[in-house]
């Protein structure tokens, strides 16, 4: 299936790429967003488009094929500067995070990622870092399920259901997308539909096994940092607590800050490093969101470097 990048018009006019600018898509994805920033840029223009999973890596080069000016990555954006280092590149003028998962990891049932088709519970987003969901969930206590279900997928009753989880995956009971599912249904004593606890489920288990929330606030925070003067930083977020993250790091860095002593003595003042461009989240259209039901729940911050002299 066919990657639709959401709120894409949105991000372009927020992000608004100059011919000339150097720009990163530190979610490249299936390419959507990188595609329409590339389009945008002259020949003195630079994209460079980072995923951390090598099948949308492939997708990503695939789609941007014939652009000269884009480098595609491998990696983490939770590693921007080592990135953009490694590339020679300093400052840049706007970087893009569409974060958490694509509808094409969604529809790739060996993924694991999904409680609506049957696969292997790995839900690993770089299959070569990290342990898979079913080891990942072996190796961890009740106390840790409980935490990470709560945090990630608000999901109730969270203790009941790491219980359950815990005690199957350490039972090795866990191997499949359904095997899950299954503990869920059992745990809740619901066997006749699939209850709306597998979502948040599946979604809580997604966000630890791939620290996905660690990495959302130090990428936003590194992206701030990497910018000049005018650049832009563009966030899209497709749940509460992905928006909380992106919402928390932009309102700390647009107010002015204080260096402390250990003794709670202020040493420094430092000013605002970014104007918010949003005061308030952006939403899809009724028109995106009947072509795209997903474009639901996104939502989009931006927010502008500041430059020296007005900070
Ligand atoms: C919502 S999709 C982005 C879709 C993309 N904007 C497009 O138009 O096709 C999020 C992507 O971010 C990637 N991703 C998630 N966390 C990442 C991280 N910490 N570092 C790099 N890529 C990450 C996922 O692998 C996924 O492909």
């Amino acid at each position: 299936m066919d990657h639709v990048p959401v709120l894409a018009d949105e991000a372009l006019q927020w992000l608004d790429p100059q011919p000339d600018g150097v720009y990163v898509d530190a979610t490249a994805g299936a390419g959507g967003h990188a595609r329409r920033i590339a389009e945008r840029l002259g020949p003195a223009g630079r994209l460079i488009a980072i995923d951390c999973d090598p099948a949308a890596i492939e997708m990503v080069r695939e789609r941007l094929r014939g652009f000269g000016h884009v480098t595609v990555v491998q990696g983490n954006y939770g590693e921007l500067p080592a990135h953009l280092d490694t590339l020679g590149i300093g400052n840049v003028d706007g970087v893009l995070i569409d974060a958490g998962i694509s509808s094409v990891q969604l529809d790739a049932p060996e993924r694991g990622f999904s409680f609506q088709a049957e696969g292997g519970l790995d839900m690993r987003m770089n299959p070569a870092e990290g342990l898979p969901a079913n080891a990942f969930l072996a190796g961890s206590s009740d106390r840790e399920i409980f935490a990470f279900l709560r945090e990630y997928g608000d999901v109730r009753p969270a203790r009941r259901l790491a219980r359950a989880i815990g005690r199957a995956a350490r039972a090795g009971e866990l191997r499949t997308t359904t095997d899950l599912v299954r503990c869920v249904q059992d745990a809740l004593g619901v066997h006749h539909r699939v209850p709306e606890e597998a979502r948040t489920v599946f979604q809580a288990i997604r966000i630890a096994v791939n620290n996905e929330f660690a990495h959302l606030r130090g990428g936003v925070e590194q992206a701030i940092d990497r910018l000049r003067p005018g650049g832009r930083f563009v966030g899209i977020a497709f749940h509460s607590g992905e928006d909380r993250i992106i919402k928390d790091v932009l309102r700390r860095a647009s107010r002015p800050g204080e260096r402390r002593r250990p003794d709670g003595r202020v040493i420094e003042r430092t000013p605002p490093r970014v104007r918010l461009l949003t005061r308030k989240p952006v939403h899809a259209g009724p028109d995106e969101v009947a072509r795209n039901p997903r474009a639901q729940s996104a939502c989009l911050r931006a927010a502008e470097r500041l430059g020296a002299e007005e900070e």
